[in-house]
């Protein structure tokens, strides 16, 4: 057969299993009997083995077990559920305790006790108890909204489903890790290609009866909200979980210092191949409740706690080609097309190569025999390559000069903060120019942070592009239904479930709408700083008609890269018309300052000098869970600058011209009634 008649064959068979998926998942309708569904799974995966060239990302090679129903109702947590940030080097710990030692304003022998708790690689879920009954069960979700999958977390015997302790909060989330143990997976090994993926898969399925069928276990870790909690510290909470009947990780262990957890983190990977759950990593928290609350979250994860994640998994494999991919904001990274190898249960037949100077330092070429790693979540790497195995005519891989897809000149820009080239090439194109940009641009505009699209996948995307559906992001609310409904693969079911999923977003905060614009160097954090500062779309909107933008720089956080960045953003008139175009067609709702009513209500703060026991980063948060803003220069905008050791003379002098109130450290503690 010929590579185009073996190409049909599979194409017809993929969609023929995905066909059988919905009837089977979402309509609980099954149309074949699961001989005959593992026959033609079977023959999907053979041909891929046989011909390397086939390749879709929704081969059951790909979607690897059940896909789950996409049809719980969503419910928004009362606490967001975090993510942590990761550490992989002793360099990673000790920083991580410095900033916090930083944050603390304390010396660096200030001790720290952090409950370590082994990471079950898992699926997160959240418990709502109301006065010790089981009311609720959420999936994480994108960490805002979970969905609802209380059932199917109730046939989970580790789940207690009613506490009668005194002492168990009347009113709390209790959140945790659901996995299925390695010998309980053994069973399972046919329909998954890892233990996270049967969890995740049967924690999702649309019957309780088809979760029961599958030994999920549950592991209890922290809580969300929660009302009259009687501990001070996440070790005696741990403690109290377990009087409460659920279970924790016998291996969690209450450790000092950097070198104890290092010692603890060798000793527990070393006995990992012989725990029963999959573990990839050891979580650090403080354990403190005082001073984790003092730390607060950067963006989505916690400045209190850590993952420490376990080395990867290694394979050896070979560069078929090197591709080069442009991101939204046009950085060009080169990516290895690898022979496809198992790497933990996973199929990796792509590695990043980071950037030009990434190839250039470890003189990768194509055809080079290579190392490849893949750590937890993080996009698999090449770690090295193997000269004795380079072949001959082998030459050095030269970075394209101009960008493969719009042709226009490719830069390095000066970063204004190291002083140096950047790294990263860049297309040079403005906005919307550059076809494979714009496309880039869309999926941002959808992704999870931004607007949330359901159903509104990568592939859709370019496909809706190809076929001229979408070209800017404001074409997305404006889609042609009824043309979509003849396409392949669309029916009336899955377009009416497009156009909701649609018209839901139509309501969306500033701060969600500033980031899924996709403006360089503004991601979550500076986009909600921005809304923060503007708090309505017609004030941000009126950036366009400004000429200076210095203002900006009083957002505390926002530096001249950003202030940079959202300039080339105005300036382009496509993006003014896209801000046009989507305010008629959406409700981008205020930015909702928080606890509007605490005691520095209205009042704008700044610090100069040295502070006695407490950090700059700390102060700006305190004035900030009270209701009130910092600001990063001396202006007729500022109410309060408070002085410490060794002020600034030009920003105390300026206050004193401009009439502004100078005060010190214990003035403000003051106002805040602390001392
Ligand atoms: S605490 C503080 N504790 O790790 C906010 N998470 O990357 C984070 N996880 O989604 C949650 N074991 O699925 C926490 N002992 C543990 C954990 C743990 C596993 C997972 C959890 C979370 C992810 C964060």
């Amino acid at each position: 057969m010929n590579k185009k008649k073996i190409e049909a064959e599979y194409k017809k068979k993929i969609k023929k299993i995905n066909n059988l998926n919905f009837f089977y998942y979402d309509q609980s309708n099954p149309l074949v009997t699961d001989d005959e569904y593992d026959k033609l799974k079977n023959e999907i995966l053979l041909l891929e083995a046989n011909n390397d060239f086939l390749k879709s990302e929704i081969s059951p090679s790909q979607t690897i077990g059940h896909k789950p129903s996409k049809n719980f109702s969503k419910i928004t947590h009362r606490a967001p559920m975090l993510s942590l940030a990761n550490a992989f080097t002793k360099d990673d710990l000790i920083n991580f305790e410095k900033k916090i030692f930083n944050f603390l304003s304390v010396e660096s022998n200030f001790k720290i006790n952090y409950s370590a708790e082994p990471k079950i690689d898992g699926i997160s879920a959240s418990l709502i108890y109301k006065n010790g009954e089981l009311k609720k069960g959420l999936s994480r979700g994108d960490g805002k909204q979970g969905e609802d999958i209380t059932e199917n977390l109730k046939t989970i015997k580790n789940i207690p489903k009613r506490i009668n302790s005194k002492d168990f909060p009347k009113d709390i989330d209790i959140r945790g890790e659901v996995f299925i143990q390695n010998s309980d997976f053994k069973n399972l090994k046919e329909k998954f290609a890892n233990p996270r993926n049967a969890a995740s898969g049967s924690l999702r399925q649309k019957d309780p009866k088809d979760t029961k069928k599958i030994p999920l276990k549950f592991i209890a870790y922290t809580f969300g909200f929660e009302k009259d909690l009687c501990v001070n510290n996440q070790f005696d909470f741990l403690k109290k979980l377990n009087q409460w009947g659920f279970k924790t990780n016998p291996l969690n262990k209450l450790i000092s210092g950097v070198d104890n957890l290092i010692e603890n983190y060798n000793k527990v990977e070393k006995d990992r191949a012989n725990l029963n759950f999959d573990i990839d990593g050891i979580v650090y928290k403080i354990n403190d409740f005082a001073l984790q609350k003092r730390l607060g979250n950067v963006a989505n994860a916690p400045r209190w706690a850590i993952a420490h994640k376990f080395s990867s998994n290694k394979a050896i494999s070979k560069i078929l080609d090197i591709d080069i991919q442009i991101g939204r904001t046009g950085a060009l990274t080169p990516v290895a097309k690898i022979k496809p190898v198992n790497i933990g249960g996973v199929l990796v037949s792509n590695a990043t190569l980071h950037n030009e100077e990434e190839i250039k330092r470890k003189d990768i070429r194509i055809g080079d025999t290579v190392t490849v790693e893949r750590a937890g979540d993080v996009i698999p790497h090449i770690l090295e390559v193997d000269l004795k195995k380079r072949i001959k005519d082998s030459s050095k891989f030269i970075f394209p000069n101009s960008c493969p897809f719009c042709g226009s000149k490719t830069v390095k820009d000066f970063n204004l903060s190291t002083k140096k080239l950047d790294a990263v090439r860049r297309c040079s194109s403005q906005d919307y120019f550059c076809e494979k940009i714009s496309i880039e641009k869309l999926k941002h505009f959808v992704s999870k942070e931004a607007f949330n699209i359901d159903g509104l996948g990568k592939k859709i995307i370019e496909n809706f592009w190809r076929l001229k559906l979408i070209k800017y992001p404001h074409d997305i609310f404006r889609l042609d239904y009824d043309k979509i409904e003849t396409l392949e693969g669309w029916g009336k079911l899955s377009v009416e479930n497009l156009k909701y999923s649609i018209n839901e977003k139509k309501k969306v905060s500033l701060d969600k709408f500033i980031y899924s614009m996709g403006i360089r160097h503004i991601g979550l954090e500076n986009a909600k700083l921005i809304s923060k500062y503007f708090g309505t779309f017609v004030n941000f909107k009126k950036l366009s008609k400004k000429k200076n933008y210095e203002e900006l720089l009083n957002i505390d956080g926002i530096g001249e890269t950003q202030v940079n960045s959202i300039r080339t953003f105005f300036s382009n008139k496509i993006n003014i018309k896209i801000l046009e175009e989507l305010e008629n067609l959406l409700n981008i709702t205020n930015s909702q300052i928080e606890k509007k009513n605490g005691i520095l209500k209205n009042k704008t703060f700044l610090v100069t000098g040295k502070l006695k026991e407490i950090s700059r980063a700390e102060i700006k948060s305190l004035i900030e869970a009270n209701s009130g803003t910092t600001v990063s220069s001396v202006s007729k905008k500022l109410d309060f600058l408070i002085i410490g050791e060794k002020p600034t003379n030009r920003k105390v002098n300026t206050a004193k011209e401009l009439n502004i109130k100078i005060i010190n450290q214990d003035q403000f503690l003051k106002m805040l009634n602390k001392i």
